[in-house]
């Protein structure tokens, strides 16, 4: 008697909602073994595959199962998971309506459809669907808080504060849920500004910017700090000969490797995106990666390195004492740190609208000079464009003493 496809699929389905992922996915292929092509099976590897942050076979098996069941509803939001995820976001938003279509009252699949919305540049139309979904599930912080950043970036600042609360307020014990609430509101100047921004808020922005980041950057955003960052290394007397162990910290996909690699005779490079990651380790460029945060990195290791760069990294953290501080011990002496600010003044730092940090480029200096790194050059530039604003920077070359 061959296996009754039905019972294994929800014996399948049953170890999957415990997280019991590995004994799932058996079940879910021991159905495809008798019945190749069997939709639902390659429905529910694809949602499996999404969770294990395999993108590749999120689309494989959506596809799959798409192509045997185009009307169906869960096929076509997954397929749109899938989408959101490879960074296809036009494709993922036709797929999202379209199961929504069929299944209007599907909080999931409301919030990626106005998660992607609001990746595509279109917060505005992404406040619906993110109402909905918030309505649907009045207790859940997750919808709320995608609400408060679609109203941030169309410009509602109190509406984004008042659903930040919303979801603080249902956050429970998720400190890293309450800590990107409280990050927001900082941000929409209620609350003081933390020493730096979560680490989950990162991981989460960049691994789902990862597919989109080179392209928007080199493109729409117009971003030069790693050649910027690279001249003024050149210019302040270090030459691109290939000689020195360099570290780039919040490597990203790898654009700042890119201009570091003629300094460099080993290259590593470091980010807390795995999905950045991926792409650096793509490119091919780097020596060694490593996923973590540079705060729990860097303390501690032996002082080996002969260069540190952080291009559009330092922005991310508010007081920059840790971080200049463990940069420094990670020198050997005579080593160079390399790194971009975005400029204000004032204040020793502050949190922007945009959730990123700018610092007084006079205070990064006094602070940098309190970890024992002397100044080599510093020069005013503009970073990247932000809304076809230029955004005003600050690079700095720093040395440790020999
Ligand atoms: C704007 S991107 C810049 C990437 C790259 N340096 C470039 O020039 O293209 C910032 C990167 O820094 C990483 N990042 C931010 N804070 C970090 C931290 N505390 N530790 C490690 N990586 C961090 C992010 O994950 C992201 O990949």
């Amino acid at each position: 008697m061959p296996p009754d496809p039905v019972a294994l699929l929800q014996d399948g389905a049953a170890r999957h909602a415990r997280g019991d992922l590995a004994g799932a996915e058996r079940l879910y292929r021991q159905v495809l073994r008798h019945s190749p092509g069997e939709p639902n099976a390659h429905n529910l590897l694809g949602v499996l595959a999404r969770q294990r942050g395999d993108v590749a076979g999120a689309l494989r098996h959506t596809e799959r199962a798409l192509a045997a069941g185009p009307e169906v509803p869960a096929f076509l939001a997954n397929r749109g998971a899938a989408l959101a995820e490879a960074g296809r976001l036009p494709e993922a938003v036709a797929a999202l309506r379209a199961a929504l279509a069929r299944r209007p009252e599907d909080p999931v699949t409301l919030r990626n459809l106005g998660q992607a919305l609001c990746a595509l540049g279109d917060p505005g139309a992404a406040l619906a669907p993110l109402d909905a979904a918030a309505r649907l599930q009045p207790a859940a912080p997750e919808p709320l808080l995608a609400l408060a950043h679609a109203r941030r970036e169309s410009g509602d600042a109190e509406g984004a504060a008042a659903a930040a609360e919303a979801a603080l307020d249902r956050a429970g014990g998720d400190a890293a849920l309450a800590g990107q609430a409280h990050f927001l509101l900082a941000a929409l100047g209620h609350g003081p500004a933390p020493d730096r921004a979560p680490a989950a808020y990162v991981r989460d922005l960049f691994d789902q910017f990862a597919p989109r980041f080179e392209a928007e950057l080199t493109g729409r955003l117009a971003y030069a700090t790693p050649a910027l960052l690279a001249r003024l290394l050149e210019e302040s007397g270090t030459p691109p000969r290939r000689a020195l162990r360099v570290l780039d910290l919040g490597c990203g996909t790898g654009l700042s490797g890119a201009a570091l690699a003629p300094f460099a005779r080993r290259l590593e490079g470091l980010d807390l995106s795995p999905r950045m990651l991926a792409e650096a380790r793509r490119r091919g460029l780097y020596d060694a990666l490593h996923e973590a945060d540079l705060l729990d990195w860097l303390p501690g290791r032996p002082a080996g390195f002969e260069l540190i760069a952080a291009a559009d990294v330092l922005n991310y953290l508010g007081d920059l004492g840790p971080a200049l501080r463990a940069i420094a011990g990670a020198l050997a002496p005579g080593g160079l740190a390399l790194f971009s600010v975005e400029a204000g003044e004032g204040a020793p730092f502050a949190l922007g609208e945009a959730m990123r940090y700018r610092h007084d480029p006079a205070h990064v200096a006094a602070l940098a000079a309190e970890a024992g790194l002397a100044p080599v050059a510093r020069r005013e530039a503009a970073l990247r464009t932000e809304r076809g604003v230029p955004v005003a920077g600050a690079l700095f070359v720093l040395s440790r003493p020999r």
